[in-house]
């Protein structure tokens, strides 16, 4: 029996937190990694959903509890579909196919059955839980079925849905097998909402070659009268809660301490990622020491800390990239570190937010090269903790930032002699030119903050002809 009944329910594979085993063996609970979880945690806690999702583990049969104002509900994972769904179907088929083939995506008949059965029952909760009439917000491409499986069960909510990550082109979605399904998964929803407008516009083209609906501009018709709008919402996050954590004392005594204990170089390169061969890292931290090598800069001048967030270490090709990169790391440093002299500072590992706040404090230049990325809010981030307008971000052409963040030092990942420039502009750009860019990429992080994304998303939500619900309240800024 459920024991709530809610006017907005948020369904994602993951919870906002993440069911760990402590120290001692007790369990204890984690905050989740990847900017899914940092994007919607605010919208939340501003509208008093309720957050259905997986806690990550195996442990069957967790009550419905409350972490930091938010009601969430978890839905427990068999090994097997742990298996199937989340490290089969979704990031070993969708994941690399929705990013470029940036890895050859793998086509299992026994993973898309699991990822039917897990979507059925994430559906089958979110109709469980709502109310009459309620909004249900779907998350991601590990849920592209929940649209319609939840509006057979209740064709009287209004449903959205977000995905998080870039939506391929046709020529790559094509591939997939089961390609009219997902398309018709998603169009139970009446808007769907994508990162950049290329995505919306590749999802309208699919839908009319694929399913044979009229479509018109960002609007697809489908036969029974409904429509269904597909629309670019470029996420963000909380510009404001990062600025101000960053200028804390606690952050800043924190930020200087990293400094001393780098040895004070004269400047600080930052990498910050999930360990994930989407996000350009070996290609990085080559064009780094190649510098180095050339005689650029020297290990007393620069160091470039990366922290590579621990993830999907069940995927084969996750942990052949953490080889990979654990051998270019002792490498690098083997040939040009001194004593007490890294070239790179390494840490794989994942930490909390005033840490990260307190790295952004600490570093010169921040380095963000993704091979493809939905948007990419570590660069956000980074943006929004430089309240003195100081600090150079070098950006990936193909991260959905980059549409945003138009002053940073762009990049091109593939060029490894383009990337080596940009550094060493970044690293040599003087006070005036990195304010001027800083300051503006601050005031288009600061207006277009996570607040007024789920805003502008609600307020179209309830604006899609022929769809249902009652209106939700918008996200309250901090
Ligand atoms: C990206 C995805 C999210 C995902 C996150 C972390 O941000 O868009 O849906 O939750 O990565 O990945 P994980 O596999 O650990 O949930």
């Amino acid at each position: 029996m459920s024991t709530v009944s809610a006017d907005l329910v948020i369904v994602a594979n993951r919870l906002p937190v993440d069911r760990v085993e402590q120290a001692d063996g007790t369990p204890g609970w984690r905050t989740s990694p990847g900017g899914l979880v940092t994007a919607i945690e605010p919208v939340m806690r501003a509208n008093d959903g309720t957050w259905i999702g997986w806690p990550g583990g195996t442990d069957a049969d967790l009550e419905p509890f409350e972490a930091d104002g938010m009601k969430l509900v978890p839905m427990s994972m068999t090994p097997e579909e742990i298996e199937g769904h989340y490290e089969g179907f979704s990031n070993a088929t969708l994941w690399p196919l929705y990013h470029d083939l940036v890895a050859k995506p793998e086509f299992h008949r026994e993973w898309w059955d699991s990822y039917v059965a897990v979507n059925r029952r994430f559906a089958e909760k979110a109709a469980e839980l709502a109310s009459e009439g309620a909004t249900v917000w779907v998350h991601d491409y590990q849920m592209q079925l929940v649209p319609q499986m939840l509006r057979e069960l209740r064709p009287d909510l209004r449903i959205g849905f977000y995905l998080h990550i870039p939506f391929p082109p046709a020529e790559l979605f094509q591939q997939l097998p089961w390609r009219r399904q997902l398309l018709e998964g998603l169009l139970g929803a009446d808007m769907v909402g994508f990162q950049l407008p290329g995505g919306a516009q590749n999802f309208v083209r699919l839908v009319r070659q694929r399913v044979g609906h009229k479509t018109h501009r960002d609007l697809v018709y489908l036969p029974d009268g409904r429509t269904v709008r597909a629309a670019a919402f470029p996420i963000s996050i909380d510009a404001a809660g990062f600025e101000e954590m960053a200028r804390s004392e606690p952050v800043a005594a924190r930020a200087a301490e990293i400094r001393e204990a780098l040895g004070n170089p004269r400047k600080v390169f930052l990498g910050i990622d999930r360990l994930d061969y989407t996000k350009g890292i070996y290609a990085r931290l080559r064009a780094f020491a190649e510098l180095i090598e050339d005689g650029h800069f020297d290990v007393e001048d620069a160091v470039f800390v990366q922290v590579a967030v621990p993830s999907r270490e069940q995927v084969e090709q996750y942990r052949i990239l953490r080889d990979e990169i654990d051998r270019l790391v002792g490498r690098i440093n083997g040939d040009l570190g001194r004593i007490g002299r890294p070239a790179i500072s390494y840490l794989h590992s994942s930490y909390p937010r005033e840490e990260m706040a307190a790295l952004y404090r600490s570093a010169d230049v921040m380095v963000v090269t993704p091979y493809r990325d939905g948007m990419n809010l570590v660069a956000k981030e980074y943006v929004a903790c430089r309240f003195e307008d100081t600090g150079a971000l070098v950006l990936s052409e193909f991260a959905g930032a980059a549409d945003e963040l138009r002053q940073a030092w762009l990049v091109n990942p593939y060029d490894i002699n383009g990337m080596k420039s940009a550094l060493l502009e970044a690293y040599r750009a003087d006070d005036r030119e990195t304010r001027r860019r800083m300051k503006a990429m601050r005031k288009t992080v600061t207006q277009n903050d996570v607040a007024a994304w789920a805003d502008a998303f609600m307020a179209d939500l309830a604006e899609v002809p022929g769809s249902h619900g009652k209106a939700v309240r918008p996200a309250k800024r901090s």
